[in-house]
């Protein structure tokens, strides 16, 4: 394990171009929306400005493809094989987004070898030279492949909705994160909530435990509202924050990227228990 963070960090090191972040969008249970968020918080940042690729690193059913109307002729399995340099995956989404799409299904990318994996993070480490965020979708849990793509990202984005299990897991993957990395930079975004005080309240439930049994806080990054409008857009195959930009959900990306890109985290010694949060562009703004 420590062998493969030095590598990784060697290969960081060499990078020219080092002041790029990279965002893992990752949680402990499924289906609570990180396809949706990674995809349109990239290109939500793009229209802040920001030169932005997203990586489809949901190594066993990759989907951001599907989700964005993209049809990439060679997929991460190529580089993975040694077919393939890494300009060869890379398709132009919506928005100018670079998409490195992961291959939907392929059974092959689910089992990937160790160096497979290597190739497949020091090529997009590298990619990353050109760009301010590189966005990492992976599938959520703690599989071994899981976690190794977090450990090679610097910054990690646990999505979770107000649901018990989802708190459950969200608090079981960032202690698996923080016993291999103790230092790693990990926020809440909470997805799918009805309100502002909604979203707080399922990151102050994670922090809580984190502060309680590992003796460490996580910060708060915002909260993306539930919104018909995005199933709406998933069945059209189009990122909701192009097909509805005025969107309740669209909204809500754009202060979670405006939060993401000012590193406006929020943490707990600024909320007191019955605070209620405006939220708006400048939501935790003093
Ligand atoms: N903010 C939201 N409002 C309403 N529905 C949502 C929202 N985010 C996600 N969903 C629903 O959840 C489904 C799963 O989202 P997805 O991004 O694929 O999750 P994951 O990548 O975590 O498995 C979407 O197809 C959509 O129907
Ligand atoms: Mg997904």
């Amino acid at each position: 394990m420590n062998d493969q963070a030095q590598r990784l960090r060697d290969l960081v090191n060499r990078d020219p171009c080092t002041v790029a972040r990279t965002v893992a969008v990752t949680s402990g249970k499924g289906g609570v929306g990180k396809t949706n968020i990674a995809i349109n918080l990239a290109l939500a940042l793009i229209n802040m400005n920001q030169k932005v690729a997203l990586l489809d690193g949901d190594l066993g059913l990759a989907n951001a493809d599907l989700l964005l109307g993209v049809y990439p002729k060679y997929t991460l399995l190529d580089i993975v094989n040694g077919k393939r340099e890494l300009s060869d995956i890379v398709i132009e989404g919506p928005l100018g987004l670079k998409v490195i799409a992961g291959g939907s299904g392929v059974y092959e990318l689910a089992n990937i070898s160790q160096m497979g994996l290597d190739r497949l993070i020091s090529a997009a480490i590298h990619l990353n030279g050109e760009l301010d965020f590189l966005i990492v979708d992976t599938s959520a849990g703690l599989a071994r492949k899981v976690i190794r793509v977090i450990m090679a990202v610097s910054e990690v984005l646990v999505v979770a909705t107000s649901e018990p299990s989802s708190i459950a897991d969200a608090y079981g993957l960032i202690k698996t994160i923080l016993q291999r990395e103790p230092e790693k930079e990990i926020t809440i975004l909470a997805n799918m909530v009805r309100s502002p005080n909604e979203g707080l309240l399922v990151w102050q439930k994670i922090n809580m435990m984190t502060s309680r049994f590992l003796q460490r806080e996580v910060k708060y990054v915002g909260c993306v509202f539930f919104d018909p409008k995005v199933v709406s857009a998933v069945r059209a195959q189009q990122a909701f924050l192009l097909a509805y930009p005025g969107s309740s959900a669209s909204r809500s990306v754009y202060s979670v990227a405006e939060n993401l890109l000012t590193k406006a985290f929020l943490s707990a010694n600024q909320v007191t228990a019955n605070v209620r949060m405006p939220f708006g562009r400048n939501t935790f703004a003093n």
